[in-house]
């Protein structure tokens, strides 16, 4: 499987704190059946103290060579999880933040208060400049209606849900699930921190039985691997 979405970087965000950390959240995505990682820090957000993209980038070279020294078998890809930010696209003409693995792929984080007015402008921009959009974590913008979603989707706009949110007890489950009934979703990645649990084998194990192998194996692996490996 490959995870889009994950905090797995140490000492970057509110992900892993440090590298022993690190490795033990790889060797559950390993045992989950990941084998491709693209690791995504915050950057902008408001809440979390993010570094900058070029310290991001020499923290995951050094990374990734102290995983192939730990002997783990997984791919690692970078990117950001861009939190929309009013200077969001200057910032990125400026080359300030990571698309996701290089491709013409952002992961980006909507405010959760307040509906962005401004979504089909910053859609459009990103568009003239070949830009795709993931939508991370969609299902928990309680402003963002299934109808109002349909009407958002357009060539290079994707949505992701998180594994978790589809955890019979989780508060987005049914969210989540008229989401996939929809045929809304794109991916579905772990969103994982060192404080929280994966799920993705349970989550591949749950698209299957109920929506079907075909949407498992698109969602799981065929998009993301046509769009971002
Ligand atoms: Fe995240």
């Amino acid at each position: 499987m490959i995870d889009i979405h994950t905090h797995i970087l140490p000492d970057v965000d509110d992900g892993a704190r440090n590298f022993e950390e690190s490795l033990k959240m790889i060797k559950e995505s390993i045992k989950q059946g990941i084998n491709h990682i693209v690791v995504t820090p915050h950057i902008f957000s408001p809440y979390i103290k993010c570094k900058t993209k070029n310290e991001i980038i020499k923290i995951f070279d050094e990374f990734t060579k102290n995983v192939k020294d730990a002997g783990l078998n997984v791919n690692l890809y970078l990117g950001h999880e861009v939190s929309y930010h009013i200077r969001i696209f200057d910032y990125f003409k400026h080359g300030e933040f990571l698309t996701l693995n290089n491709k013409n792929i952002i992961l980006l984080e909507l405010p959760y208060d307040r509906e962005l007015e401004t979504f089909e402008d910053l859609q459009y921009n990103f568009e003239c400049y070949g830009q795709s959009l993931i939508l991370a974590h969609i299902e928990r913008y309680d402003y963002y209606s299934i109808r109002k979603l349909k009407h958002l989707k357009s060539n290079n706009v994707y949505f992701q849900i998180n594994a978790s949110s589809l955890m019979k007890s989780h508060r987005y489950f049914k969210k989540a699930n008229k989401l996939l009934k929809a045929g809304l979703v794109d991916f579905i990645a772990s969103d994982i921190h060192y404080n929280r649990i994966n799920h993705m084998q349970e989550a591949y194990e749950f698209v299957t039985k109920n929506y079907g192998q075909d949407v498992a194996t698109k969602i799981f692996y065929d998009n993301p691997s046509q769009l971002i490996l």
